[in-house]
């Protein structure tokens, strides 16, 4: 199994705040640190992917200003093809203000913007390029529309599908991602769309199981720190967490999602691609920065170097 993968979601610009603490209401505090990077959950994806060696399609929506042509370049520098990325006028690129604290925790608010006209005829129109696709990655940060009619595309097409349901969105209708070949929400999305409470590896393999039972073929649940769990036909599989000292957690999901892309369209193996996803997040969180933490093949390969063999 080989092949192309295309991701068909947001782009942001992280507005990246490093603070001692986060200020009370009213308060004024200094920070030490702010930086500003590309971001975006669909395109960190779409970077993690092509960082370590994936052929890689964007569809998405940026504003017509100084962000979205940054961006575009970006996607230029990472070989990404953004022939289906569009410049929408007269709104703003998504734009995301993060706050990172010093335990490597962030805090995220976006502003979709440009995000929000990606609509389902931009599938269409991507159609003949899409059919290329050996795996379609989305994510919630686009018109939930949009993200039903490229799922209901992708499954006429025999394409799989990946599903982050990032960010969490109550509205998620769980009977239109039947087709789904692989859903992965973290713990508090996975918390949101069941109603149950998925604190703890136990909990979460709980509330992911009522998914499987809802008809969803294969549920990935991201547990931070704690690795990740996996639940399909093959039964339920704990991957255990790499330990590291976080600097900075933000864009640790899409690093995941992007990593595990990648090698299971070069590998076809579910399980070895969560185990290298499941490194790859944790090496992402040990620099700062959304994208700029994702390392290149041959920085991950270092780093997989210096770890114990994967377990059995
Ligand atoms: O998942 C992290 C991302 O969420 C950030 O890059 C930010 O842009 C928001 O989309």
């Amino acid at each position: 199994m080989r092949g192309r993968i295309a991701v068909i979601g947001s782009c942001m610009i992280d507005l990246v705040t490093y603070v001692t603490r986060m200020p009370e209401a009213g308060e004024t505090l200094a920070a030490p640190r702010f930086e500003i990077g590309f971001g975006g959950k669909g395109a960190n994806q779409a970077v993690a992917c092509a960082r370590l060696g994936s052929e890689v399609m964007m569809v998405g929506k940026l504003g017509r200003d100084a962000f979205g042509d940054a961006t575009l370049r970006n996607f230029a520098t990472h070989a990404i093809d953004a022939s289906f990325v569009d410049q929408v006028e007269g709104v703003s690129s998504g734009v995301a203000p993060i706050f990172v604290e010093p335990s490597g925790e962030n805090r995220i608010l976006i502003v979709t913007g440009a995000n929000d006209h990606l609509r389902p005829a931009d599938i269409e129109r991507a159609a003949g390029e899409l059919r290329h696709a050996a795996l379609i990655l989305l994510q919630l940060e686009v018109p939930l529309e949009t993200v039903y009619h490229a799922i209901a595309w992708a499954a006429r097409e025999g394409i799989p599908v990946l599903l982050n349901p990032a960010p969490a969105n109550p509205a998620l209708a769980l009977d239109r991602l039947r087709s789904v070949r692989f859903f992965v929400p973290n713990q508090s999305e996975l918390a949101l769309l069941t109603g149950l409470p998925a604190a703890t590896a136990r909990e979460a393999e709980a509330a992911a199981k009522t998914l499987l039972a809802a008809g969803l073929e294969h549920v990935i649940v991201t547990l931070g720190g704690e690795g990740a769990l996996s639940l399909g036909r093959e039964g339920v599989r704990l991957i255990p967490p790499v330990r590291v000292t976080p600097v900075d957690t933000t864009g640790a999901g899409d690093a995941f999602i992007g990593s595990f892309a990648h090698h299971y369209v070069a590998s076809g193996d579910v399980e070895a691609a969560l185990i290298a996803a499941s490194r790859y997040a944790a090496q992402s969180i040990t620099a700062p920065g959304t994208q700029r933490s994702f390392p290149d093949a041959a920085a991950f390969a270092a780093f997989c170097a210096k770890l114990p063999p994967a377990p059995n």
